[in-house]
């Protein structure tokens, strides 16, 4: 492989989230457990370890980067305990997004300037492709926030595996009216038509969440701009932001912040743990964001996951012309030492290609295409009616490690429910929670029902329920984990929330469809073509391995028919410790 020819592109980033303490207090919604972050592994327990989905071979990993030519994947990582503490820039390297080869840290600290942590950040490709890491950097003991950069060694190392901290860092501290302890990963550098770089970073003012602009003619000296880039009020600390340009047309990525583009702005909110975005415009002139009229600007608005998704960072991955979406999942459980014994927590979901629904109005994800290589066993089901309360098992693939694709259509809308307008004021995932799977519907429940034993005491449904409101027709997303472990011998206690999101899609045809991830301890599923997705974590007792099945179901009175479904086993991915 020719690594120069490829050194000109632009790179990505990672984010991270963020925690601290100060003098063991415990701030934000992280949680600091000094006693474990430090004890080694013991053991790595297997059961429930994913086999297609990134994992470092033991401890805590959390946050995502990608870099240049050869896929690089700079994570925050916990060298010395499975809770978050003792972060450094662990670095592996991919070619293809699905197996990779683990190599030193990247960055760790060190400096003065960042000897008390090294966070989330981002990359940028310069001029003379010289590519530079952007990251923050803890100074002291009150977790006092800065900007740093990084330069690789060896430019000539196709790994990139040693990175210097010049001594000339930090290169941006938090001004006067920027709380320090709240002013961290930076993100990709872009040009203005003015020839500066602008680089946003994640803050917070009173209770309102900010992305603060800086401008550089150099990429060395940094000046505020007199504006965030966006703010919104009520949404207390943004981290991760990320801003980009997506195509009007097409599933291309944009690698270019031209005016005539649309905008994303995604950012990690500290306060619900989860990812909101806004489709908008970039107002080149006053260097601003302005969110289009419609698109919620706060709780209720979009989310790239409705589930266990978060500290996304996404790339221009110019080998595909494509727009890349990253996002790492924590485990579910509760208690710390549950995460110690394990020996290991947080994966990478699959990455995404991510492009601008034709609707302008949303995004549309859909896992990499590198992904279907891992794909090996495959069978089908097609035209399979489902009366109320009948399933179909989906026999001849390993389901707990399976690819599933499946549509479903139905005759008519009529028998859909009537959406109560109380509902209007509760989230998706609340009226998920009301109307489990189990809950006979009129046009629903319908979907699949994965890491299941085979009378369903334990399993993870992903399904369908479309309610009749008055104007229109609401679609129901769910992936409720509240049956994925068996209370009776659970062994970890866990946070079994029933995820969901509401789809716009155009039911004329009659037509649904879905895809599903099942890697043993994750369900990553992709609903309409990729119009709404969530990540389930499910730590089944019984349906472990061998012993899980996988079903299509329908609980509904109207009958459902599978048009088609095709499923596969799915391989492990190589990753070299
Ligand atoms: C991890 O532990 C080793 C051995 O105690 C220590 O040398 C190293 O500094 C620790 N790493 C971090 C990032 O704290
Ligand atoms: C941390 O903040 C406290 C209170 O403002 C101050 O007294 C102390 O000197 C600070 N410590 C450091 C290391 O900056
Ligand atoms: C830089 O990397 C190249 C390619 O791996 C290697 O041949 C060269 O020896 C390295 N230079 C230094 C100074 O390590
Ligand atoms: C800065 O943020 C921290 C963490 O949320 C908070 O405890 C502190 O009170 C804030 N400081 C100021 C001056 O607002
Ligand atoms: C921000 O929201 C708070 C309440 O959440 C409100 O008191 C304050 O006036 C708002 N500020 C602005 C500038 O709207
Ligand atoms: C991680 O797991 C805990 C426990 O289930 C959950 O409360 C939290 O919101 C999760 N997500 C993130 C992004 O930390
Ligand atoms: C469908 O409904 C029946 C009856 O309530 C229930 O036993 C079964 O578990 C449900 N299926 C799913 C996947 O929840
Ligand atoms: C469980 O997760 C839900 C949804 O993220 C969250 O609202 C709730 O606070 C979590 N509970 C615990 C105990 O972490
Ligand atoms: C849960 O209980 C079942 C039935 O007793 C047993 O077969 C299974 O191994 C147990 N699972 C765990 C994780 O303890």
């Amino acid at each position: 492989m020719d690594y120069s020819s490829r050194w000109a592109l632009p790179i990505i980033l990672v984010c991270f989230l963020v925690v601290l303490l100060s003098n063991n207090v415990v701030f934000a919604s992280h949680k600091v457990f000094v006693h474990l972050q430090s004890q080694s592994a013991v053991n790595v327990k297997t059961v429930h370890r994913t086999g297609y989905h990134f994992q470092p071979e033991k401890h805590w990993i959390n946050a995502p980067m990608y870099f240049n030519g050869i896929y690089h994947l700079f994570y925050q990582y916990n060298p010395n305990g499975s809770v978050w503490g003792n972060i450094v820039w662990a670095h592996s390297v991919s070619k293809d997004l699905i197996n990779w080869i683990n190599l030193e840290p990247a960055i760790y600290p060190s400096k003065p300037f960042d000897k008390f942590g090294t966070w989330s950040g981002s990359a940028t490709i310069l001029p003379g492709n010289k590519p530079v890491i952007l990251y923050t950097g803890i100074v002291d003991a009150n977790n006092t926030q800065v900007q740093n950069y990084a330069v690789p060694a060896n430019i000539s190392d196709p790994y990139l595996r040693e990175w210097i901290k010049p001594d000339n860092n930090p290169l941006i501290v938090a001004d006067i009216g920027v709380n320090k302890t709240q002013f961290r990963d930076p993100t990709t550098a872009w040009m203005g038509q003015d020839g500066r770089w602008r680089i946003v970073i994640g803050a917070q003012r009173k209770r309102r969440g900010l992305a603060i602009m800086y401008r550089s003619k150099d990429f060395m000296k940094w000046i505020k701009a007199k504006h965030p880039l966006h703010s919104t009020n009520g949404t207390g600390n943004w981290e991760c932001p990320d801003f980009f340009p997506v195509a009007l047309k097409g599933t291309n990525g944009l690698e270019q912040y031209g005016e005539e583009h649309k905008y994303v702005l995604k950012n990690s909110m500290d306060v619900t743990r989860f990812e909101y975005y806004t489709i908008g415009k970039y107002d080149t002139k006053k260097d601003r964001y302005i969110p289009d009229a419609g698109s919620i600007d706060s709780w209720k608005g979009l989310r790239l996951d409705y589930g266990n998704y978060y500290a996304s960072k996404s790339f221009y991955d110019p080998s595909k012309n494509r727009r890349v979406i990253w996002g790492w999942s924590n485990e579910s459980d509760i208690y710390p030492e549950d995460d110690n014994a394990k020996g290991w927590a947080g994966i990478q979901l699959i990455p995404r290609k991510l492009w601008l629904d034709p609707s302008g109005k949303q995004l549309i994800q859909w896992p990499v295409e590198e992904l279907d290589a891992l794909r090996t066993q495959k069978v089908q089901l097609s035209k399979k009616k489902l009366n109320n309360g009948e399933k179909v098992e989906v026999k001849g693939i390993t389901p707990a490690q399976a690819d599933v694709e499946v549509t479903f259509s139905f005759s008519s809308l009529e028998r859909a429910e009537p959406f109560d307008p109380s509902w209007a004021d509760l989230y998706a995932q609340d009226v998920c929670a009301l109307k489990g799977s189990y809950v006979q519907g009129g046009l629903g429940p319908f979907g699949l029902a994965t890491l299941a034993t085979e009378n369903l005491e334990e399993n993870t449904p992903v399904f369908f329920r479309v309610f009749k409101a008055q104007q229109n027709y609401k679609v129901l997303l769910c992936s409720d984990a509240r049956k994925s472990t068996l209370k009776k011998n659970e062994t970890m206690y866990t946070n079994k929330s029933s995820f969901a999101g509401y789809v716009d899609v155009d039911l004329k045809d009659n037509k649904l469809s879905l895809r599903s991830l099942i890697d043993n301890s994750v369900v990553e599923s992709f609903g309409a073509g990729g119009k709404v997705c969530i990540t389930s974590r499910a730590y089944p007792t019984l349906a472990i391995n061998e012993k899980a099945h996988l079903y299509a179901f329908n609980n509904g009175t109207e009958p459902i028919t599978i048009e088609t479904l095709d499923a596969w086993s799915m391989g492990k991915a190589k990753i070299q410790y």
